[in-house]
């Protein structure tokens, strides 16, 4: 059976852009897949965070992994910080990486760019990454779009720990749907939603009610042309919410224009919200269930004991072929 390996920074609410992009994929994944799921926590704190509010994120993360289809007896469901292999072994894939490399990587790029007081972990978290992937033997990583090259540099960092010391990693693959893997800004459809985007009409949290869904997409930017059509180039706002209605109503893009001919961006909006809505309300649903229950903390205990075992043994590897501490 092959393994799949993906992770979600709980570095704030979940945006509908994360559910498209990555998040949807993952319950189907299940049966077919050896499957582990990660709120990974250390890498939200490459930038600065509250502390209460961090707890409460992962927590709230994990929840929603469960809500939207996770079977946490199917699928190893853990957090990061509780399995230490992650960290351990993120330092040895450091001490592998050149600094070039790591400056080349686009998102380092956007989050430091014009910024003073840039953390050192900004730079070094492709190696934490891939570190997360590498421990368990991952051969497919189910990702959006914007992670893509932090997966290239993944595997030539195991390429290259295979060669120089022992050929001892799966080299990964990423898994990237064709649509939905890039989710834009519904104020600035030429930028991907994101989770902290400081305008909060942009971006769509998983979490959000009705009204506010409503809201946001009434108010979501779009052009004077009037005609619902796909066009990323020219009407990127439009082309957007076609992609986020066509995913959700499981109807085409071309059968969705059809539909729209003639009619205006008004109705085509509050349609687009209601299938957002209803689309999510299930999820919210089972979210209120499970935040303060036990069985939450049940869950995240057996996947931190599963993930345990299976990274340590990777990690005893890694360190023999570079010779740390004592033969075992
Ligand atoms: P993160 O937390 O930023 O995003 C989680 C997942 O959501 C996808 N995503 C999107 N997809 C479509 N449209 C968008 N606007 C959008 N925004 C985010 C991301 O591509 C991602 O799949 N470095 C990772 C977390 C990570 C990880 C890993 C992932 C750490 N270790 C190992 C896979 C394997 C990150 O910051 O994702």
């Amino acid at each position: 059976m092959k393994t799949i390996f993906s992770g979600i920074q709980p570095s704030g609410s979940l945006t509908l852009g994360n559910y498209l992009g990555a998040l949807r994929h993952f319950p189907t994944l299940q049966d077919e897949y050896n499957c582990f799921f990660c709120v990974v926590d250390q890498h939200a704190i490459t930038i600065p965070q509250d502390r209460l509010a961090l707890r409460k994120n992962i927590r709230s993360l994990a929840a929603v992994y469960i809500a939207a289809g996770i079977d946490p007896e199917k699928s190893t469901l853990f957090i990061q910080s509780e399995v230490p292999a992650h960290a351990q072994a993120g330092w040895m894939m450091q001490c592998i990486s050149y600094i070039g490399e790591l400056e080349r990587m686009t998102q380092f790029k956007d989050k430091s760019h014009g910024k003073e007081g840039v953390s050192a972990s900004l730079l070094t978290y492709p190696p934490l990454m891939a570190a997360d992937i590498l421990l368990y033997n991952t051969d497919l990583v189910p990702v959006g779009d914007d992670q893509k090259q932090h997966i290239e540099l993944t595997r030539d960092l195991a390429e290259r720990f295979n060669k120089k010391y022992n050929d001892i990693f799966t080299i990964p693959e990423p898994r990237i749907s064709e649509v939905g893997a890039r989710i834009m800004s519904l104020q600035e459809p030429t930028k991907k939603m994101s989770k902290s985007d400081e305008n909060l009409k942009a971006t769509i949290f998983l979490l959000d009610d009705e009204k506010q869904i409503e809201k946001k997409i009434k108010s979501a930017v779009t052009d004077s042309e009037g005609i619902v059509k796909y066009d990323k180039e020219n009407k990127p706002g439009v082309s957007n919410l076609l992609t986020i209605y066509s995913i959700l109503s499981n109807k085409t893009i071309p059968q969705l224009e059809e539909e729209y001919t003639g009619k205006g961006y008004g109705e085509f909006k509050a349609d687009v919200a209601k299938v957002v809505v209803d689309s999510l309300k299930p999820i919210q649903e089972k979210y209120h269930q499970l935040i303060d229950s036990e069985l939450l903390d049940t869950y995240l205990d057996q996947g931190a004991e599963k993930a345990n075992k299976v990274a340590s043994k990777m990690l005893r590897k890694m360190e023999n072929g570079m010779g740390l501490g004592r033969k075992r």
